[in-house]
C-alpha cells in the first residue's frame, strides 16, 4: 500500500560461503541515508513503535528473526508486514503508523533519512488521526 512497500536488495555469495547486501541509493535505497539504528534483545512478542512521523522515511530490515509490522497509513489503508531476512526491507514514508511485534531475541537495522527528532514523533494514535485528516484536507 502507499508509504508502506516491501523492498527486495541483492544478496552476494551463498550459504556455503556467506551472503553480502549492500545498503545505498544505487542498490535502491530511496533517499539519503542519515541515520542507522538498530533494536534488539527483544522478549517473545514485544510490541514496540506506536508511533508515526512526519517527514521520515525509513527501510526496515530484519537481521535476526521475524518481526510483524502493522501499519496504517494516511489513507486508512492497513496492512500487515513480515520481515525475517536481511534482504527485504520494509518502506515507511511519512504518517503510517506503526506496530512491531518482534519475536524473542529479533534483531532489526533500520535506515532513516532524518538524524533522530523527537518532534516528528506523532505517539498518540488520536493526535495521528487528527493530523492526517488536515494533511490531506491541505493536500486537496
Ligand atoms: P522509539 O523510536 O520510541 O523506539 P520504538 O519505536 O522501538 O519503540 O525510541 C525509543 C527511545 O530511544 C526513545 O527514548 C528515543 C530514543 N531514540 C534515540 O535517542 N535515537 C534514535 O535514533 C531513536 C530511533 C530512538
Amino acid at each position: 500500500m502507499k508509504n508502506a512497500t516491501l523492498q527486495k536488495f541483492i544478496t552476494h555469495g551463498n550459504q556455503e560461503e556467506g551472503s553480502l547486501i549492500a545498503y545505498e541509493q544505487a542498490t535502491g535505497v530511496p533517499f539519503t541515508i542519515q541515520r542507522v539504528y538498530t533494536v534488539f534483545c527483544a522478549q517473545e512478542n514485544e510490541e514496540r513503535g506506536n508511533h508515526a512521523h512526519r517527514i521520515l522515511h525509513q527501510l526496515i530490515f530484519s537481521m535476526r528473526g521475524e518481526i510483524v509490522v502493522h501499519c496504517e497509513n494516511q489513507w486508512g489503508e492497513k496492512e500487515s508486514f513480515v520481515l525475517n531476512h536481511p534482504e527485504v526491507g520494509l518502506y515507511l514514508g511519512p504518517y503510517v503508523w506503526r506496530t512491531l511485534v518482534y519475536e524473542k531475541d529479533a534483531m532489526i537495522m533500520v535506515l532513516a533519512s532524518e538524524p533522530y527528532m523527537e518532534s516528528d514523533y506523532i505517539r498518540d494514535y488520536d493526535t495521528f488521526i487528527q493530523e492526517r485528516k488536515q494533511v490531506n484536507e491541505n493536500s486537496l
